[in-house]
């Protein structure tokens, strides 16, 4: 049944592609090296990000049950359904910046007592807290996730974010489990992961990293998993909150207290890395842009690969079991706001650069698979580089969006090195990699291959190769566009959209043509 799927699959190619582009003249041999298998890519690097700012959570995932958006207790149906085929590994709530501001008990309870407050980082709107902790719950469990909170430490205090954990994972009969019965789930919440601030340099404290290392032990001593039930693979993992960029002194102010014994409350150290600009504030705009303003783009997404590097070198030298994971909890492009859209929001379009985006950035990250076992991109609704873009009762699925669904397939799939010659593609002064590649084995033993063409200008010839027996077949999808800033629109939701591609194998040898500006995932049989 497979095999006559996939060579129907095959037999679509030919006008389900847009007319193949020049081919560059030089073709790029991959030695897929799949008996020197490596690290399990955790699927926690697929995470997502969906903060109070802007429409991401009101309009984008709530709209109230008396809404004539269908939903399902107030959450829109069509976005749950959209985010259940990413298989979202978890969704980090409610912050950013929002959640050192946010104080959980205006967010639990009926709906028309809880208190109205100002959104202060984020526009200055009326917060109703009409999406509070239930709601969020309610949300994971719609589309099969899991929960990762941000506690606030810089305007609350151990106690209070000591509660909210009584108040969510609690089985015996304390009064705030009662309270939490009373509002409607008297089974104690699943609480996987707990973020200890966030951006405690900045929006979380304005703290210095020897301030916040003694904050964090302090809080994280308190900010308990109150079910013993939840414990071993239950365990709630605490993430400390992490450097900015290039700070690598709060890395290794943070790691340098990582006791020799390897007992800490830190199971992860987040790093947060935007991408799209060279120096703040971003001031590319997201669509509209020319080749050197693209190439420029994904110069500054490359340098992820140092950054993770370096910190993971700070953090191997205090940690060399890897126990501590890096939690990229923030990354994505960030650019100018869209015209005519309150710059408070952070709302932008998303394109087939941003596709690059994506994959670039995954690709980094599952390379570093034995240290980065976590990342969210920023963030997952109408904001910055967003899954979904909705409008009213009108929603769409970007660029990125299609990525993360491309790249199921890795989550929780070995990693397999794979050695080639990428070449350069070049844009004015800016010297980019003509291709990137990641190779991994799922957990249905079959192994799968990434590959991106940077080079808007030329398709590219890949001959896939193996140490031992080669694959006959490769059948997947490929994500190109009529042109790097394509979007997808409300009106044209389908401008960028994966479509099938495949190889068989001549002559002993698989080759995939990689069409300009791509992404493209297929299935080695
Ligand atoms: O993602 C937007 C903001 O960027 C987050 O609130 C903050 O943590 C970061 O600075």
């Amino acid at each position: 049944m497979r095999t006559f799927q996939a060579l129907a699959l095959l037999a679509l190619l030919g006008p389900a592609l847009p007319a193949p582009a020049e081919t560059s003249s030089t073709p790029i041999t991959i030695s897929i090296e799949s008996n020197r298998p490596g690290a399990t890519i955790d699927r926690h690097i697929f995470g997502q990000f969906a903060e109070h700012l802007g429409s991401g959570i009101y309009g984008g995932i709530w709209v109230g049950e008396k809404s004539p958006i269908p939903n399902t207790r107030g959450i829109r149906n069509d976005v749950v359904a959209a985010l259940k085929a990413l298989h979202v590994p978890d969704v980090r709530w409610p912050g950013g910046c929002f959640a050192d501001e946010y104080h959980w008990r205006s967010g639990i309870g009926p709906a028309d007592k809880r208190p109205t407050t100002l959104n202060t980082n984020w526009g200055g709107v009326i917060e109703t807290n009409s999406f509070g902790t239930r709601e969020f719950l309610d949300f994971i469990e719609q589309i099969g996730s899991e929960a990762y909170l941000s506690g606030n430490v810089g305007s609350s205090d151990p106690r209070e974010m000591a509660e909210w954990l009584e108040y969510l994972t609690s089985d015996r009969a304390t009064t705030l489990q009662r309270l939490r019965a009373a509002n409607g789930h008297p089974a104690p919440y699943s609480i996987p992961f707990f973020g200890v601030g966030n951006e405690s340099w900045g929006c979380g404290g304005s703290m210095s990293p020897e301030r916040y290392l003694s904050e964090f032990r302090r809080f994280a001593t308190y900010a308990k998993n109150f079910n013993p039930a939840q414990t071993g693979d239950h365990h709630m993992k605490k993430v400390a909150s992490g450097a900015d960029t290039a700070d690598f002194n709060w890395t290794e102010v943070l790691m340098k207290d990582y006791p020799g014994n390897g007992w800490s409350e830190m199971d992860a150290l987040s790093l947060h890395f935007y991408s799209g600009f060279e120096k703040w504030p971003p001031n590319r705009p997201a669509t509209g842009f020319d080749e050197a303003n693209y190439a420029a783009v994904l110069k500054t997404t490359l340098r992820m690969e140092e950054l993770v590097r370096r910190h993971s070198a700070i953090m191997d030298r205090y940690d060399p079991g890897k126990k501590v994971a890096l939690a990229v909890d923030e990354w994505g492009a960030w650019y100018t706001p869209a015209p005519g859209t309150n710059p408070g929001f952070l709302y932008q379009q998303n394109s087939e650069r941003d596709a690059i985006v994506a994959s670039l950035n995954l690709n980094i990250f599952a390379r570093h698979a034995d240290r980065v076992r976590m990342a969210n991109i920023a963030q997952m609704i109408n904001v910055l580089q967003a899954m979904i873009l909705t409008d009213g009762a009108k929603m769409l699925l970007t660029p990125t969006y299609h990525v993360f669904r491309m790249y199921v397939p890795f989550q929780d799939a070995t990693f397999i090195p794979v050695t080639y010659e990428p070449g350069h593609y070049e844009a004015g002064s800016v010297t980019l990699p003509r291709i990137d590649v990641l190779a991994a084995r799922a957990k249905d033993g079959k192994v799968h291959v990434a590959l991106t063409n940077l080079d808007p200008s030329a398709a590219i010839d890949v001959t896939l190769g193996f140490p031992r027996a080669g694959a006959t077949r490769a059948t997947g999808e490929t994500l190109t566009a009529p042109s790097i800033d394509s979007v997808n629109t409300f009106e044209q939701p389908d401008t960028v959209r994966p479509k099938p591609i495949g190889a068989e194998a001549k002559g002993g040898a698989l080759v995939l043509h990689l069409p300009p500006e791509s992404v493209t995932v297929v299935e080695l049989d």
